[in-house]
């Protein structure tokens, strides 16, 4: 692939997300959101009455599965076989499925080819996991965000509230915990960062602050 493309890789809480958008709309570059195509796979799944423990199942309709990303007046969209699912794929149960189906190593094979023909449409901004490391290890590129265990519960907490749900602070640092250890110590690509990649801690800075870092580096490294 000859055009710029820019890996941001990092935990749960980390500030992904939002940084990966914000940066990508500085630079015009498309976001590349692999978490929704895991998110899509567990709603598909769950939609053709395919287990989310069902590996081999899964693989084959990771395989067929169709996503495209667009855009809307708020933002982007995710279209799962022509219909609109970005509300549907954040739901806990859908988050929860994403989390399992993510675990096989059939279905991380099946959404390789797929993530790398969606990032060969043009300059983009992939957000994920595994990005630097497995899906697009040449990207030019590369960032892992972190933030200290506590920020990150904080952070979420503050999100949930913040749509009106119920939240128990020691749980969700708990269930994080425990999330944590299973991405880093599962088998198939495992989260950490890229050797040359360059680790963020965005624990105590602002938003802000670290998209105009990352963007400085962006511009320099690609001589935008
Ligand atoms: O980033 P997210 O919360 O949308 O990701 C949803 C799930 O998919 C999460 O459990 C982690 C997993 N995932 C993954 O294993 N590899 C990726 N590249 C992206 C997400």
């Amino acid at each position: 692939m000859s055009h710029p493309i820019i890996a941001i890789d990092g935990p749960a809480g980390a500030g992904k997300s939002s940084v990966a958008r914000a940066l990508a709309e500085r630079l015009g570059f498309f976001l590349l959101d692999t978490g929704a195509l895991y998110r899509s796979l567990a709603l598909l799944a769950r939609e053709r009455g395919v287990g989310w423990d069902d590996g081999a199942a899964l693989g084959r309709l990771a395989g067929q599965m169709q996503v495209e990303f667009g855009r809307g007046p708020d933002g982007g969209r995710v279209f799962l076989e022509g219909r609109d699912v970005s509300a549907e794929i954040r739901t806990p149960e859908v988050s929860l499925g994403a989390s399992h189906v993510s675990l096989h190593p059939e279905v991380r094979a099946a959404l390789l080819p797929l993530q790398r023909r969606l990032a060969a449409a043009g300059p983009c901004v992939v957000e994920g996991r595994d990005v630097g490391t497995v899906v697009l290890p040449q990207a030019p590129v590369k960032f892992f965000l972190t933030a200290s265990e506590q920020v990150r519960a904080r952070r979420r907490y503050q999100e949930l509230r913040a749509r009106g749900v119920e939240a128990d602070p020691g749980l969700i640092l708990r269930e994080q915990q425990e999330r944590d250890r299973r991405d880093q110590t599962r088998s198939e690509a495992p989260l950490r960062p890229a050797d040359d990649a360059l680790i963020v801690d965005t624990s105590d800075l602002p938003l802000q602050g670290v998209v105009d870092r990352l963007e400085r580096i962006c511009r320099e490294r690609l001589g935008l």
